[in-house]
């Protein structure tokens, strides 16, 4: 029997359907509270309020579960690669052999940069953002692709797919070429897509270039570790950009800006700036984690906490993990590295983020490894962006064929009734 919930307003009762996820969540129906009761909800932050219903990703927080299409994170990240699950992510299902080399040589085809766009990122200052840089650049290439895609074109739409898998991954790496004053550089075909990433940052025309298979294979798995997460703030972005039928790159240029935030991927970055500060200022851990819980101190622990995790984020788990073995393998001994083991230890038994539900989130190791694989701080954020890609796409192609309506929440007006108009000489 399906269930309903009842809600009693100015001494009337009024019925709403509740939803059951394929995971159980239970979810009420509220399409119709506005029509039938006059009232709307309240949520700042969303906490509580679901924008839609989706396929694509399942994570409980409470039980540190994250899944795509229904396949366990830890599975996809020790088994597959990063263009093999953004196929998944995407289209629903893992991609035969076939599919995905076809996949692979389809994104091939659109590697190339208008070269005009070059005359867009010489108008940035070098010390430009990179993530600034980005969004502006993922916006632009709207101007050379102005026809909007027709969704409901299942070659349209897979073009369109292969295209911003293609051309997002070289203008990321474009920005940090720009910020270090190097050509920049152009996707090597015959090359994979995340070593064509190292390639596109790093090789110059100076001298040969080869890529290290442990930083590659590392780099894999943190994409497809930030692969999507659901409706967080920059996914709810594209979806919510999108929604106005605004096209996939202008979408997915908005959902750049929001992952920006030092409280949202801006934290990886944050993280690192942290650990060095410490490092810095003699290395006392304890001194900042004391800090984190004084009310009157803004200062928060970068790289603690998550909206939806209450317990540990799977993600964080398996990054700690191949942090070490890089690390390792790379002979890397980076004293930042205990400086952050010393804050997570000390975290973890401290009764404040215990009590909170404080765990470490994906951004408090990835900066680390990040930093071990060579890569510029500044950029830590872009790299997220690359792996959340395939995320954004999906979340942008199943609103779009859902064919959801424009999001456009409601307020509760708290300024002025309405007052006379008062003229100058009165004021
Ligand atoms: N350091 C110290 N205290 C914290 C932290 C932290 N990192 N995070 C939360 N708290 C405290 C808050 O002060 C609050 O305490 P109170 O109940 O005494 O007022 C309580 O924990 C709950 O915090 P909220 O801000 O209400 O939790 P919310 O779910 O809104 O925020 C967020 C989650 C933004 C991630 C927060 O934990 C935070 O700012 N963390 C640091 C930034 C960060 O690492 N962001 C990356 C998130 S992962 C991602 O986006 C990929």
């Amino acid at each position: 029997m399906s269930k309903t919930a009842i809600l009693e307003l100015d001494g009337n009762k009024y019925e709403f359907p509740v939803i059951v996820g394929t995971e159980n969540e239970v979810a009420i129906d509220i399409d119709k509270l506005r029509s039938a009761t006059g009232a709307i909800t309240i949520d700042p932050g969303y906490k509580n309020s679901g924008s839609c219903k989706s396929e694509i990703t399942f994570l409980d927080g409470e039980e540190g579960i994250l899944r795509y299409r229904g396949y366990s994170i830890e599975q996809l990240a020790g088994n597959a690669n990063f263009l093999e699950v953004s196929y998944l992510v995407i289209f629903g299902e893992l991609p035969t052999a076939k599919q995905l080399e076809q996949f692979e040589t389809d994104i091939r085809k659109y590697t190339l940069i208008n070269e005009e766009m070059k005359n867009i990122i010489d108008g940035f200052p070098k010390n430009a953002h990179p993530m600034g840089v980005l969004s502006c650049l993922t916006s632009a290439l709207t101007a050379f692709n102005p026809k909007s895609v027709n969704v409901e074109n299942e070659k349209e739409m897979y073009e369109a797919v292969c295209k911003t898998m293609a051309k997002f991954l070289v203008i990321a790496t474009w920005t940090y070429r720009k910020s270090m004053g190097y050509p920049l550089n152009y996707y090597d075909n015959t090359k994979g897509y995340v070593e064509n990433f190292m390639r596109l940052m790093f090789e110059l025309p100076t001298g040969p270039y080869a890529a290290n298979p442990t930083i590659v294979a590392a780099l894999d798995k943190l994409f497809i570790l930030h692969a999507d997460h659901e409706q967080n703030c920059s996914t709810s972005t594209v979806r919510m950009v999108g929604s106005s039928h605004a096209g996939l790159f202008a979408s997915i240029s908005a959902g750049v800006s929001a992952l920006w935030g030092p409280l949202h991927g801006g934290a990886n970055q944050a993280v690192l700036e942290m650990l060095e500060e410490i490092q810095k200022n003699g290395g006392d851990a304890d001194k900042y984690l004391e800090k984190a819980k004084d009310k009157n101190d803004p200062f928060r622990l970068m790289g603690f906490g998550h909206r939806v995790y209450k317990n540990f984020d799977p993600r964080a788990k398996i990054i700690k993990k191949a942090a070490d073995e890089v690390l390792a393998t790379l002979g890397v001994n980076d004293p930042i590295l205990n400086i952050a083991k010393k804050l997570e230890e000390s975290a973890l038994v401290d009764e404040y983020f215990v009590s909170r539900k404080l765990y470490p989130n994906v951004d408090f190791y990835s900066g680390i490894i990040y930093r071990a694989l060579g890569i510029p701080t500044d950029m830590f954020t872009v790299l997220f962006a690359i792996g959340r890609l395939p995320g954004w796409i999906a979340q942008w192609k199943e609103m779009r064929v859902n064919k959801e309506p424009i999001g456009r929440p409601r307020q509760v007006y708290t300024g002025p009734a309405l007052r006379e108009f008062v003229p100058f000489e009165k004021r």
